[in-house]
């Protein structure tokens, strides 16, 4: 069992959008009240916020940050989220059958997020609300003052304009759960009247249409094509928003998720290309992976998860709060390959979620916080992919898998940035390790590399918990083998990188 990747740093494939490295902090279980935001905890700050979970985010290295909403944004007023605390109302939120008190708003938000490097990208209602409150929220955060709504973002404390420039034109609008759910034509017109009102009032800002909530909506494709030719020259980017988990029996074909983006990815961009969308500045419209990660939907493969939509109106309840284990770390490794590989159509990417809703990063009230299985690859690839994408040839095996077909079972891309090249590589086998030779020129002695497997004694089933973490990348040996090539052995179920 051997595989072979040429690299040719010579060879730039794109620049590295660092905004693939966003990650999703939604109004939706414990993601903020309890998870990044506990005023009674001991690590919390004046402000409410953990500082212990401010220092995980940190370390994750994530860039963006996509707030309020997720299915939350579809019923949200932003106004109740500003203004004096004891002013708020409490609302009911429809969409996860929460109460929502509104202690965070745009405000703390946006000073959390610049506290902690990332960059607020933020997503309008427009499935219960329209053109008129977007264009609201975007003077009262971006306008610098002399009118009603940015004097009244500074009486309440802030001087200075967000300054955002990234926006999201709702969210889902073609799935049927959906608050204010709409055909392609409606949605596609009321983005259309809603970018351009809002480019109106800021030029500068980036917008983001909604694209398919995912790869097997009937509508899918279709979507796309209705959404383009309405927003054509109006918005830079399109939403994917892609899950994946595995079905019972069949841990070969989740183990290809990452081809599965490729194909998903690939005829977004085909639409693209075929309506001729084109962002404001001419190029073609980008896609947004604005909501992405490893989610087990399924009954059978859930952990410690209570049904949604049971009992009454529970203010931050526990809602899908997947344990990740070894597998779903790998396959969150190759979805982060697939993302880079797509770098000259794929301009950013958002996991989702950051804190306690399928999030890198878990707490307890009151206890500990902690990095989940997936956490590593993420932090690991955000920390290291810089520069520009480099060619890459891989010759390996192949799997075969029941729903995508033969897929290699050796997947990796490059990145160059100066003298520095960083590898980054999936073993999607089960059964038996894989011997890698990977050719490069201009090989130092320098060479680091780090994997992340099932821990000695374990299987691809383990976890990290609130008492125990096992799951942590170790050293992984490489050897010189030739002037210009390195050899190393992954393990079974195995995602490693290599700086050189
Ligand atoms: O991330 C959880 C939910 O998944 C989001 O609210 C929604 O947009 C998607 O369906």
């Amino acid at each position: 069992r051997s595989a072979r990747i040429v690299l040719s740093p010579d060879v730039l494939v794109a620049p590295v959008p660092r905004r693939l490295f966003g990650t999703f902090v939604e109004h939706m279980g414990r993601c903020v009240y309890d998870g990044i935001y506990e005023p009674g905890h001991a690590a919390a700050g004046p402000d409410g916020f953990r500082a212990d979970v401010a220092d995980l985010v940190r370390e994750l290295g994530a860039t963006v940050v996509r707030y309020p909403g997720g299915n939350f944004v579809s019923g949200y007023r932003w106004e109740d989220g500003v203004g004096p605390r004891d002013e708020r109302p409490v609302r009911l939120d429809a969409a996860w059958h929460s109460t929502e008190t509104n202690e965070v708003g745009l405000h703390e938000f946006a000073d959390w997020a610049a506290s902690v490097g990332l960059e607020l990208m933020e997503a309008v209602n427009l499935g219960t609300r329209g053109v008129a409150e977007a264009a609201d929220l975007l003077e009262y955060a971006n306008h610098s003052g002399g009118t009603a709504l940015s004097d009244r973002r500074r009486a309440n404390g802030r001087d200075e304009p967000f300054d955002i420039r990234l926006w999201c034109l709702g969210n889902e609008m073609d799935g049927p759960w959906q608050i204010g759910h709409k055909t392609a034509d409606e949605y596609g017109r009321l983005a259309a009247e809603t970018a351009r009102l809002m480019r109106f009032v800021d030029p500068r800002v980036e917008l983001v249409a909604a694209g398919s909530s995912n790869h097997e909506m009937p509508t899918f494709g279709e979507w796309e094509r209705t959404v383009l030719r309405h927003t054509s020259g109006l918005v830079d980017h399109i939403s994917v928003h892609a899950y994946y988990e595995e079905s019972p029996d069949d841990p070969a074909s989740f183990l290809a998720s990452g081809a599965a983006l490729d194909r998903y990815l690939d005829e977004v961009a085909e639409i693209i290309d075929e309506v001729g969308a084109r962002a404001p500045d001419g190029s073609p419209v980008r896609i947004s992976v604005d909501e992405w990660n490893v989610w087990n939907q399924t009954r059978w493969n859930e952990v410690d998860k209570p049904r949604v939509f049971t009992g009454d109106w529970p203010v931050a309840p526990r809602l899908i709060e997947d344990a990740y284990t070894v597998t779903d770390a790998v396959v969150v490794g190759s979805l982060l390959i697939t993302l880079l590989r797509q770098a000259e159509r794929v301009s950013m990417a958002n996991l989702a979620q950051l804190v306690n809703v399928i999030a890198p990063i878990r707490t307890e009230p009151g206890g500990p916080a902690w990095r989940q299985t997936t956490f590593f690859p993420f932090s690991l690839t955000a920390a290291a992919a810089t520069g520009d994408v480099i060619a890459a040839d891989i010759d390996s095996a192949t799997l075969p898998t029941a729903r995508y077909g033969d897929v290699p079972s050796v997947d990796a891309v490059a990145t160059r940035d100066g003298d520095v090249v960083s590898v980054f590589v999936v073993h999607r086998g089960l059964d038996e390790p894989v011997t890698v030779d990977l050719d490069v020129a201009g090989l130092t002695d320098d060479a680091t590399a780090v994997v992340l497997t099932a821990p000695a004694g374990a299987d691809r089933h383990a976890t990290n918990t609130a008492d125990a973490q096992p799951v942590a990348p170790e050293p992984l040996t490489i050897e010189r083998a030739s002037a210009d090539s390195i050899r190393f052995v992954l393990p079974p179920l195995a995602w490693a990188r290599l700086q050189l």
